[in-house]
């Protein structure tokens, strides 16, 4: 049993009702925030068990966020405030900040469940004589806009907007852009519904 396991008691989001979930939550930002170019506020609750790591970009948490246990936040990504990344969800943007072509930016207020991937990026294959991995990459920024809840198991693709206040479904995978207060759903995601009846 990891340290962390038995300080936190098993809770999968960090929180800070004990001293011990205190402690990791302040260990989870002190380890993130060693490397340069990651800028997370002190009201964040970072689990010591998330994977931080700006690459060649920069990483931003806004106030009151919270990174979960086993999820990885990797190259150039913006989360704004009191968002939720949960356990095991993937992010992983590209780019830097003078060329934030492959940039991840989550809102304010969005709630991510657990086992979500974003990657703000494609192989290119297009020669089938080469092979994929010397193609390089397409880079295409992906956006959460604010007070969107990303339920689990979705995978968003590169490119992709979600617009402000919509809820997207487990286990969707969302190739086109999702319009503002809608319910999408399914593979690939279609709206389903818009929130508030229309
Ligand atoms: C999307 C969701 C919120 C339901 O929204 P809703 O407005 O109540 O939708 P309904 O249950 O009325 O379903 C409407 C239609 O969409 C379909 N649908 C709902 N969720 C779906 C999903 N995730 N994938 C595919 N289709 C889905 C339903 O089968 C239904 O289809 P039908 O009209 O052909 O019968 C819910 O299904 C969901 O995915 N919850 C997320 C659970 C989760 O991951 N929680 C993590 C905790 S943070």
């Amino acid at each position: 049993m990891s340290i962390w396991n038995w300080l936190e008691g098993g809770y999968t989001m960090p929180d800070q009702s004990t001293w011990g979930r205190r402690l990791a939550c302040w260990w989870g930002r002190k380890l993130a925030v060693r490397r340069p170019g990651v800028s997370i506020h002190p009201t964040c609750r970072i689990s010591p068990e998330a994977r931080i790591a700006p690459r060649s970009g920069r990483i931003s948490i806004g106030a009151g966020s919270t990174v979960g246990l086993g999820a990885f936040v990797q190259g150039h990504v913006t989360i704004g405030e009191r968002s939720s990344v949960q356990a095991y969800s993937i992010l992983v943007g590209y780019g830097t900040a003078e060329k934030p072509d492959g940039l991840i930016r989550i809102g304010n207020d969005v709630r991510m469940a657990s086992h979500c991937m974003l990657i703000a990026g494609n192989h290119n294959f297009a020669d089938p004589a080469v092979p994929i991995r010397t193609q390089g990459l397409t880079l295409q920024p992906i956006v959460v806009e604010d007070d969107v809840w990303i339920a689990g198991r979705v995978n968003i693709m590169a490119g992709v907007t979600i617009g402000r206040g919509s809820v997207i479904g487990a286990g969707s995978v969302v190739t086109k852009d999702i319009p503002p207060y809608s319910i999408a759903a399914g593979v690939p995601a279609k709206v389903i519904k818009k929130r508030g009846g229309a």
